[in-house]
C-alpha cells in the first residue's frame, strides 16, 4: 500500500537527501537508510519508521523534513506510540528487556483508519464477539500473569 501512495517517492527523496541507498550508512555514521516492502501499518500508509517508532501518511517532503529535524538534534514527535528513542534504547526493547520510559505505549483507541474494516465489517453484520473497538490501549503494560503451574502426567509417570 505505501508503494502505491507514495511510499517510494519519499524513500527515494530521503535517499537523495542522505547520499545513502539501501543498508548504506552516511558518512557521519548517523542514518543508516532501509527501504522495507511492508512495515504492517498499512492503514496509515505511507508510512515510515526511526528506530521503529511510525511516521505516518508521509510524502517525500514531509519524510526529508522529519530527517532534516533529526539532523539538526531536535526529536520529531512519531504520530503514534512511543516517543523517539534512541537506538540503543530499541535494541535494549528488541533483546527483551523492559523499557520504563514513560509513554512508551500509545493511549486511547486504535485509529479510525486502523478501524476501518472493523466498523465496515459491523456494518454488514460480521462482528467478534465481545469486541469493543472503543477499548482504549492502556498506558502502561499489564503484568504477565504467573506461569501455569505444571500439569501432572496423565499416564501417572512418576
Ligand atoms: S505497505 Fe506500507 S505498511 Fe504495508
Amino acid at each position: 500500500m505505501c508503494g502505491v501512495l507514495g511510499g517510494d517517492k519519499a524513500y527515494e527523496a530521503v535517499s537523495e537527501h542522505l547520499g545513502v541507498g539501501h543498508d548504506e550508512t552516511t558518512e557521519d555514521g548517523k542514518f543508516t537508510l532501509e527501504h522495507a516492502e511492508c512495515l504492517a501499518a498499512c492503514d496509515y500508509a505511507p508510512v515510515m519508521t526511526i528506530n521503529y517508532e511510525f511516521y505516518d501518511q508521509v510524502d517525500a517532503d514531509a519524510a526529508v523534513d522529519i530527517v532534516r529535524r533529526l539532523q539538526s538534534g531536535t526529536s520529531p514527535l512519531p504520530s503514534r506510540g512511543a516517543r523517539l528513542c534512541t537506538f540503543k534504547q530499541i535494541e535494549m526493547q528488541l533483546a527483551g528487556f523492559q523499557d520504563d520510559r514513560p509513554s512508551t505505549t500509545g493511549e486511547g483507541p486504535a485509529g479510525t483508519p486502523t478501524l476501518a474494516g472493523v466498523r465496515l465489517a459491523d456494518s454488514v453484520g460480521v462482528s467478534v464477539p465481545g469486541y469493543d473497538p472503543n477499548t482504549p490501549i492502556p498506558a502502561v503494560r499489564p503484568k504477565d500473569p504467573p506461569p501455569a503451574p505444571a500439569k501432572k502426567n496423565e499416564k501417572g509417570a512418576k
